[in-house]
């Protein structure tokens, strides 16, 4: 929990105290800090999968950003020609990607910490994605850092609320963001590789290698559950992984219809840009998980816009001046109709995928 009361500034932001931006407000929506039972993880044994285990941990061991993410004088004064609007949705872009980025630092350095003694390679795979995590939370902090505003990710680490997961949900929820990130950051590169007059700010230069960490990070973490072959066999992994996938797109999905500003001033929309995110990271999924979704059901978008409307009313509930009663009583019912939704979805019909996927088994 936030305990100190940010106060609004001439900035535009609501500062800590001068400089440092108040983290936003802990929603849904927004990203979460993660911790496990580093016990089950050190006792994880990782014969059944060691070899593909040991060739990930020596593509990390090479470390080929090392010298990726040095900042060039493309930056200066870079952050000056922006107008108002497009640097207040830039910066929250860049808010949520620092924290995001930062989330999984402080967990794979944690479980790398922790795990040590028992299980050394696991450990030191986990040391280097941290590595790459912390440089990634730094760059985009950095280029808060050219808008007045930071991040302080010290506040961040002692006040932020963390969830549990058991270790296999850990893997799910994680390699999910580690491919998700790489079809995010891709996408905008080549589209702003294609269209050099909407990139609004250097940092997107630096994205097609940066992604290629998250790419070897969901690839680690796929090699993590071939170890652990019931975390994606059987009907309840099968029920889990749809779960996971579901939650993780819409929770994108939602966010980012949201937020479409920000795709605007990069000449993209918000929702095809997202169609296109799930799509491949759907199909992405399929090489490891049993089940994925049928993203293209006619069904799957039209629930999801049905619940982009129910979060504008939830929003719209939220910025009245009522007692909290009246505000409870006024969100309930798209709440009710929220869930509603996400449950029609969950039970959509799914695509086996482990049909396709032999060499695994
Ligand atoms: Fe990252
Ligand atoms: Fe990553």
């Amino acid at each position: 929990m936030v305990s100190t009361a940010p106060a609004p500034t001439t900035s535009g932001f609501e500062e800590l105290r001068p400089g440092v931006k108040a983290p936003v407000k802990d929603t849904i929506l927004t990203p979460r800090f993660y911790t496990t039972d580093f016990d089950a993880m050190a006792a994880m044994d990782l014969r059944p999968n060691e070899a593909e285990l040991e060739a990930v941990c020596e593509e990390f061991r090479k470390d080929y950003n090392r010298h990726h993410f040095v900042r060039d004088q493309e930056f200066e004064g870079a952050a000056d020609k922006l107008d108002p609007e497009t640097r207040r949705v830039f910066v929250e872009f860049l808010e949520q990607s620092c924290t995001s980025e930062f989330s999984g630092f402080l967990l794979y350095k944690e479980l790398s910490r922790r795990i040590k003694q028992k299980n050394p390679l696991l450990a030191e795979c986990f040391q280097y994605m941290s590595r790459d995590e912390a440089r990634h939370a730094g760059f985009l902090n950095k280029s808060m850092a050219d808008f007045g505003v930071q991040l302080d990710l010290g506040f961040l680490t002692a006040n932020k609320d963390y969830t549990f997961f058991q270790p296999k949900f850990i893997f799910y929820a994680t390699y999910l963001s580690e491919k998700i990130g790489y079809w995010r950051y891709i996408t905008i590169f080549r589209h702003l590789e294609k269209h050099p007059e909407s990139k609004i700010f250097p940092i997107f230069n630096f994205f097609e290698r940066w992604c290629q960490d998250e790419n070897r990070h969901g690839d680690f973490f796929d090699a993590l559950m071939k170890s652990q072959p019931d975390t994606v066999r059987g009907p309840v992994a099968r029920l889990w992984c749809r779960f996971f996938l579901l939650t993780v797109f819409a929770t994108m999905y939602v966010r980012d219809v949201a937020r479409k500003e920000f795709y605007e001033a990069l000449g993209l929309d918000a929702r095809d840009y997202d169609k296109h995110v799930i799509a491949k990271t759907n199909e992405t999924s399929a090489r490891i998980f049993p089940v994925v979704l049928d993203v293209d059901h006619p069904d799957f978008y039209i629930r999801l816009e049905r619940i982009v409307d129910n979060n504008k009313r939830l929003a719209a509930a939220d910025a009245h001046q009522v007692p909290a009663v009246v505000k409870v009583l006024r969100k309930l019912p798209f709440w009710v109709a929220n869930t509603w939704e996400m449950a029609r979805l969950f039970f959509l019909k799914p695509i086996v995928a482990e049909i396709l996927q032999p060499a695994i088994r």
